[in-house]
Order: C-alpha cells, then sequence, then structure tokens
C-alpha cells in the first residue's frame, strides 16, 4: 500500500480540481487510502483567505494568511499521512510562491526567495508535485465564464503565475503533465507517476 504526500499545481484553469478528483476514484480503486484536501481550506481560515482576498487586502496580508491557513492544515495532513494515507492536496505551497511570488512584485526584492525562506522549516515538503501545465490563453479561456471567486484572473497576471510555475518546475519533486489535453489522460499519467514515484521512495 502506498502513502506519501502529492500536490497539485497549476494556473487556474488547468484542470487541478477535476484531476485531482479522477486520480482519488482511480488510486482508491485499486484499493489504496486516499485523502484528498485542498487550500484554500473550507475551514474557517480558509474562509477569512478568501474574505481578504475579496476585501482588497494588501499582497502581505493576503501572504500571510495564506501562510496561516496552510499552517493549520499541516496538522490534518500529517495526521493522516500517519495513519498510512495517500494525502492528495489541490493547491499547496507552490501556489503561495507562484501567485504571491508574482503580487509581491515591487513590495519585495525576490519575492520567491522570500516566501521560501518565510516557509523553511514548518512546511511539510511534498513527496511529489504535479504541475498540470497549460498556457494562460487556455487557462483563461476556461475560467473566463466562472464566477469570480477570487480576482486573480487575467492573462497578464497568469502569465506570470505560469512563469513562476516553471521556474519552481526545476525542483526534483516536480512532474510537468501537459494539462491541454483531456482531463482523464492526465490523470492516468498523474497516477502512473503518482505511484512510480512513491513506490519507488527508500523507506523512511
Ligand atoms: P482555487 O481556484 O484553486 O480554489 O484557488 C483559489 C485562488 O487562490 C487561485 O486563484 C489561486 C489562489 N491562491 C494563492 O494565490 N495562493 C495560495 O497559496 C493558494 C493556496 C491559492
Amino acid at each position: 500500500m502506498l502513502s506519501g504526500f502529492v500536490t497539485f499545481e497549476g494556473i487556474d484553469g488547468s484542470g487541478k480540481t477535476t484531476v485531482s478528483r479522477l486520480v482519488k476514484e482511480r488510486l482508491r480503486s485499486q484499493g489504496h487510502s486516499v485523502f484528498l484536501t485542498s487550500e484554500p481550506t473550507r475551514g474557517w481560515l480558509g474562509e477569512t483567505v478568501r474574505r481578504g482576498i475579496e476585501k482588497g487586502v494588501s499582497p502581505l496580508t493576503e501572504t500571510f494568511l495564506f501562510l496561516a491557513d496552510r499552517a493549520a492544515h499541516i496538522q490534518e495532513i500529517r495526521s493522516h499521512l500517519e495513519a498510512g494515507e495517500i494525502v492528495l492536496c489541490d493547491r499547496y505551497a507552490d501556489s503561495t510562491y507562484a501567485y504571491q511570488g508574482a503580487h509581491l512584485v515591487g513590495v519585495l526584492r525576490d519575492p520567491i526567495r522570500f516566501l521560501q525562506r518565510a516557509s523553511e522549516g514548518w512546511i511539510l515538503p511534498p513527496d511529489l508535485t504535479i504541475l498540470l501545465r497549460v498556457s494562460p490563453e487556455v487557462g483563461f479561456e476556461r475560467i473566463k465564464d466562472r464566477p469570480h471567486k477570487i480576482p486573480f484572473e487575467d492573462v497578464a497576471f497568469l502569465r506570470r503565475v505560469a512563469a513562476n510555475y516553471d521556474h519552481l518546475a526545476k525542483a526534483r519533486r516536480f512532474f510537468v503533465l501537459d494539462a491541454a489535453r483531456p482531463a482523464e489522460i492526465v490523470s492516468d499519467e498523474a497516477v502512473a507517476t503518482i505511484e512510480r514515484r512513491l513506490g519507488s521512495r527508500s523507506p523512511s
């Protein structure tokens, strides 16, 4: 039985939510215990993040709201990992590096470095991060008719976020999938990658 911490990342419209649900179903049908979660969380801290963003708080305030939500979420993730489950998380720390890394340009020098350092020592590192890569134009086309929950969604901004993801994806824990294809195909590849990467980890 596999266990480990897998995160799904990508710009808005990359299909993370659909793909992570399909991956959960497939892994469960193969007999694995799977806990699917997401950020911002559904709890009161996640609601506070959403409210803060709707109210237009500053990029730095927004950053600390996302970090506070994550700090609490990690306790829940850890308890599922300790129970031997695979934890799938639809957005996690790389979303902060990519999105707040774009929002904090002009506020701080080297925002991504700042955000990574602010996460050091308490963040739970994923075993695998699957980046669902689509062009900002495709991402925007997919989301343009959605009711706007969070106003981070214009093409120019998505371009900056996408560039940040491409930079982050050089780390070894990343696996990049072409997410312009149908969700079923992307999910199959994600499942194969999870089995390969989690299956080949040396026991800790
Ligand atoms: P969602 O659409 O995947 O629920 O995510 C909501 C928005 O929140 C999305 O535009 C990305 C943004 N976000 C950040 O800016 N920083 C973060 O750390 C997270 C988790 C999400």
